[in-house]
């Protein structure tokens, strides 16, 4: 489990009871960063690349997005979080594993009928990829999967993803731990 076993686990953050599977770790190491963007880049040239343009979710999902937009030589757009964006922007809110919260994407960022893949960093509700997947077909696009580094599925977004028809992929897996 090398890419598992370099994210750190920090209990009871950002508050009683969340487990929170702490990223920076795995990605400050030169090894685990690596390890994580050449098994998504394999994945998709082994499984062939059937969208146009990757998006990445603010902020951590803008680390593996931007790199894989490079190995992959596809584009990259932001969905940020409100305010930052200064052309016109699409947004909404949703709902989080602990709050809500507001992002926005440019209107023009995403051509119509272009397909698209979604990028973040870690998978628990679901519903930031899902808010960004409104996002993306509010403007004309077609998700064709969802990629993440961490999946929880106890918190059960997987399921509800795909309940709605979205592929979703991920590099590993905190399950009943
Ligand atoms: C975290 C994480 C994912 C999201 C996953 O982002 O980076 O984007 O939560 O949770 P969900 O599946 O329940 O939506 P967060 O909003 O904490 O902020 P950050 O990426 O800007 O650090
Ligand atoms: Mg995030």
């Amino acid at each position: 489990m090398p890419i598992k076993s370099r994210i750190r686990t920090i209990p009871d953050y950002p508050k009683k009871g969340i487990m929170f599977r702490d990223i920076t770790t795995l990605l400050k190491d030169p090894v685990g960063f690596r390890l994580v963007i050449d098994q998504m880049t394999q994945h998709y040239l082994e499984h062939g690349m059937d969208f146009d343009v990757i998006v990445g979710m603010e902020a951590r999902g803008f680390i593996i997005g931007g790199a894989l937009s490079y190995t992959l030589g596809k584009g990259f757009v932001p969905i940020r979080k409100p305010g930052k964006l200064p052309g016109d922007v699409v947004g909404q809110e949703y709902q989080l594993e602990y709050g809500t919260d507001k992002v926005e994407m440019h209107t023009d960022a995403v051509v119509q009928g272009s397909r698209v893949l979604l990028v973040d960093d870690l998978l628990a509700t679901g519903g930031t990829a899902l808010a960004g997947a409104a996002h993306v077909e509010k403007v004309g696009g077609i998700i064709s999967e969802m990629a993440f580094i961490v999946n929880l599925p106890d918190i059960g977004g997987q399921k509800k993803i795909e309940s709605k028809g979205y592929n979703v992929f991920c590099l590993a897996e905190f399950e009943g731990e």
